[in-house]
């Protein structure tokens, strides 16, 4: 299965996602990481990796459509099958979702369909939650809404601050978004309507 990541940030993540498919656990080759920030620590750790990087700089683009638009040639033109965002912070537009139709994931730190968007883990800690965690999910038209493909449920310590508990919920995203793309590179991931099917007959 050929994967284009699409990641704004430090990129652990991908940095996850690189290290399992050189020890050839995953089904999976990185044909590109797509960044539209400049300054992505995950272009460095790509580079470093030796995969192919594209850099488009939403800032240069009069409209999301017209970013959309670019991106969407550019992993069209990479032959991207699956398009994994990986802290990709831009919001998809109907332009890209169609181009790729069922084949975007991305990964939320919290437990959808509680927190939603941004600064989620100090929203869980700030609510009072005992337990949050991370989602790995098909992206549709909404913000953090599409089918859910796996989760990890993480607890939350009485003395956690946002960076001590996006750590501990990092150490689970590390583990279920590779684990998906699996699931998608082997076949075995059916939606139907809300509901992601996994088939572990076969093992
Ligand atoms: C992760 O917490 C992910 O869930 C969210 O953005 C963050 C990206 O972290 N969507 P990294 O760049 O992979 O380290």
């Amino acid at each position: 299965l050929r994967i284009a990541i699409l990641a704004s940030g430090g990129g652990t993540n991908l940095q996850s996602i690189i290290d399992l498919s050189q020890k050839g656990l995953l089904d999976a080759h990185i044909c590109l990481v797509l960044s539209n920030n400049p300054e992505a620590g995950a272009l460095q750790r790509a580079q470093r990796a030796g995969i192919n990087t594209a850099c488009i700089d939403h800032r240069v683009f009069a409209s999301r459509e017209e970013f959309d638009q670019t991106v969407v040639t550019t992993l069209k033109d990479a032959g991207a099958e699956l398009i994994v965002l990986a802290g990709f912070m831009r919001i998809i537009s109907e332009i890209f979702l169609d181009a790729f139709p069922q084949r975007i994931i991305n990964i939320h730190p919290a437990l959808l369909p509680s927190f939603p968007g941004l600064h989620v883990q100090r929203k869980a800690i700030e609510y009072g939650a005992k337990f949050t965690g991370c989602t790995v999910h098909f992206v549709d038209s909404g913000v953090d809404t599409g089918p859910i493909i796996a989760q990890a449920v993480v607890p939350i310590c009485p003395d956690d601050s946002e960076e001590t508990l996006a750590a501990r919920i990092l150490q689970q995203e590390h583990q279920i978004y590779p684990q998906a793309i699996q699931w998608i590179a082997e076949g075995r991931v059916r939606i139907e309507g809300r509901r992601v099917y996994i088939d572990k007959s076969r093992c």
